[in-house]
């Protein structure tokens, strides 16, 4: 992110008055807890969000050498992203065109320079075209046509990838990033370096993980313990981009450089800079490192979040490495013993089906946004460009 650009936001914060009070937002949102646990609902997140519109599935850096790939399978449309020898990726369906087998296992992997089939050996290019039925005798030569892999859009800029899982229009990923690009391209993530993912599997629905990392209000009770000394609970520094948003975690000390001359002012070294991707991906600039959140709702109540960190270079020893490592750790140690025990018992307190909604305050301003951005998208059901 450009100074300017940081001092652009800092200004805010100098202007916030007591309690950053001026950074709140214009209003409070009421929102019917049945957002987040009913089972008509959730299928229509499924298809007009995690099918039809872009959902960030990978990062470049992951897929830097031809073979490289990443599966994973987003509303029930397993898709793998390849990396071709010409240096631009392809989404395929990761479904054998004979009977339906998966060719590769999800995760990150390398296919050299073809896709076989566990089941019979079918084998496709990395393009997805079919090469070759081995060992059936000429048992398909009737069979001239539909056997390549099935292909969903996929685009690539700035270091990141998206894919429309429900297949349908090209991605335009400018005009889905609605203004986040300036920030994010900035960034420089094509050149980082995977170090980490870990994957865990939660017992709430999606937009609570989102909802974990909203608002800063929880500091002072929920991290008492841990991230109260270092973080400020009145708001976050919070900027909206069509559906998607910032959202910057303010520590103390970013919150007191105000008081400092501007040449010395920088938000990147002292907040936790957090882009939310509806639907379901958060990319958050932390201080020397970049974490990436990919949710994988599985049900109403079911979320995979598949957690990663990349550094900005490769690590130059083990302990560089470690560090990185232990960065993830903490984060996971922190949100897994505190958020996401709350967001657990939140998940089946409004299963109880008593309490008709819950409030986000205008302290709360990224939770309002990201709540109004998803409740409009379904209502409008459109996908993005
Ligand atoms: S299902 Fe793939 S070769 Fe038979
Ligand atoms: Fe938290």
């Amino acid at each position: 992110m450009r100074h300017e650009r940081q001092v652009e936001l800092l200004e805010r914060i100098a202007a916030a008055g007591p309690n950053l009070a001026g950074l709140h937002g214009t209003h409070s949102l009421i929102n019917d807890a049945a957002v987040y646990t009913d089972e008509a609902r959730f299928q229509r997140e499924m298809t007009v969000l995690f099918r039809g519109w872009p959902v960030l599935f990978a990062l470049s850096c992951e897929l830097r050498e031809p073979g490289d790939y990443r599966a994973s399978t987003i509303a029930h449309v397993p898709i793998v992203v390849i990396r071709q020898p010409d240096g631009t990726v392809r989404a395929l369906v990761n479904t054998c065109r004979h009977r339906g087998a998966p060719l590769v296992d999800d995760g990150l992997g390398n296919a050299r320079s073809s896709l076989s089939c566990p089941y019979h050996a079918w084998t496709y290019g990395l393009d997805g075209t079919l090469r070759a039925r081995p060992g059936s005798a000429g048992g398909f030569e009737d069979v001239t046509a539909g056997c390549d892999l099935v292909t969903i859009p996929v685009a690539e800029r700035y270091g990141l990838i998206f894919v429309r899982p429900g297949g349908g229009a090209p991605i335009d990923i400018d005009a889905h990033l609605a203004g986040a690009q300036d920030d994010l391209g900035s960034y420089g993530l094509d050149g980082y370096v995977h170090v980490e993912t870990r994957t865990n599997t939660w017992p709430f629905n999606w937009k609570l993980v989102l909802d974990t990392f909203c608002e800063s209000y929880h500091v002072r009770t929920l991290h008492k313990a841990t991230l109260a000394a270092t973080f400020d609970s009145n708001a976050e520094l919070f900027e909206p981009f069509g559906p998607h948003m910032v959202g910057i975690g303010l520590r103390k000390d970013t919150v007191e450089q105000t008081a400092l001359p501007r040449k010395e002012w920088s938000l990147l070294s002292r907040g936790t800079v957090q882009y939310f991707l509806v639907p379901g991906a958060l990319v958050v600039h932390q201080i020397d490192h970049v974490e990436v959140w990919r949710l994988r709702p599985i049900d109403v109540r079911t979320t995979e979040t598949v957690v990663s960190v990349f550094a900005p270079t490769e690590p130059h020893s083990d302990n560089s490495r470690k560090y990185f490592v232990k960065n993830l750790e903490l984060l996971l140690a922190v949100t897994s013993n505190e958020d996401f025990v709350m967001m657990t018992k939140i998940q089946q307190h409004l299963d109880g089906g008593l309490v008709p909604n819950v409030v986000y305050g205008r302290n709360e301003a990224p939770l309002v946004h990201l709540h109004e951005s998803i409740n409009q998208a379904l209502a409008v059901a459109i996908p993005t460009p």
